[in-house]
């Protein structure tokens, strides 16, 4: 099983405030997901294999380390994971980009697919899952299954606010999966909403409401 990244970064705490805040408005709140999806992508990379090249500075001729060529995909989990993809691409913009589209049922709380367009070639490539909010865990199971059964080379989920609830039931379904996230929150309310959380992402990101 692997244990679970909770970042403790300053920065990304300090974020992480603005963007709970009821009054940041969606603007802010779009900028906000960007730069901390940035920075979570920068711990999520940390294991990529790395190989020599050599490399001709103003000074000399000397061997330094380039990313081993590995291929990546971005898989959003519709809608509020798209507010995530921007973030996740500018550091890496090569990586292609798949959509899974699930909707909580309102009185359920369990997920309904509605969309799936995952690339050809995702056998051959290492894929990061984005959704900002893992509650439940049901929507993340279900994608996370959904995109198994194209073996991909390994799989990552990447989320902004995690409730406990969430997260146990992520890691029993899938323990082969690395989670990580910018907060681990207190717990799930009896709207299976995430307490203190942020509200509802997809809303915030879009303005709908
Ligand atoms: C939110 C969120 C996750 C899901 C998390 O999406 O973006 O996908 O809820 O809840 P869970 O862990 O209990 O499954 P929502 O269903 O509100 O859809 P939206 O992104 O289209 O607004
Ligand atoms: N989805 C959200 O957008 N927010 C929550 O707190 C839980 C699920």
């Amino acid at each position: 099983m692997a244990v679970p990244f909770v970042s403790d970064h300053p920065l990304i705490k300090h974020k992480v405030t603005f963007l709970r805040d009821e009054n940041t408005g969606s603007k802010q709140f779009r900028e906000l997901i960007r730069e901390i999806t940035q920075l979570l992508i920068y711990e999520a990379t940390r294991d990529l294999p790395m190989c020599e090249v050599e490399v001709k500075t103003p000074i000399t001729v000397t061997k330094s380390e380039v990313i081993a060529g590995r291929k990546l995909a971005f898989v959003p989990i519709l809608r509020a994971g798209l507010g995530m993809v921007d973030g996740a691409l500018d550091l890496v913009p090569a990586a292609r980009v798949g959509h899974i589209g699930l909707y909580r049922d309102p009185d359920s709380h369990t997920p309904v697919e509605y969309y799936s367009k995952l690339p050809t070639d995702i056998s051959e490539r290492d894929v990061f899952v984005l959704d900002p909010m893992l509650a439940t865990g049901g929507s993340a199971i279900d994608a996370i299954a959904k995109i198994k059964e194209k073996h991909p080379r390994s799989i990552k989920f990447m989320c902004i606010i995690a409730a406990p609830e969430g997260m146990d039931a992520l890691i029993e379904a899938h323990p082969d999966v690395q989670v990580y996230c910018a907060a681990l929150d207190k717990q799930l309310n009896d709207h299976c909403y995430i307490v203190p959380g942020l509200g509802d992402a997809g809303d915030r990101i879009f303005g709908t409401k």
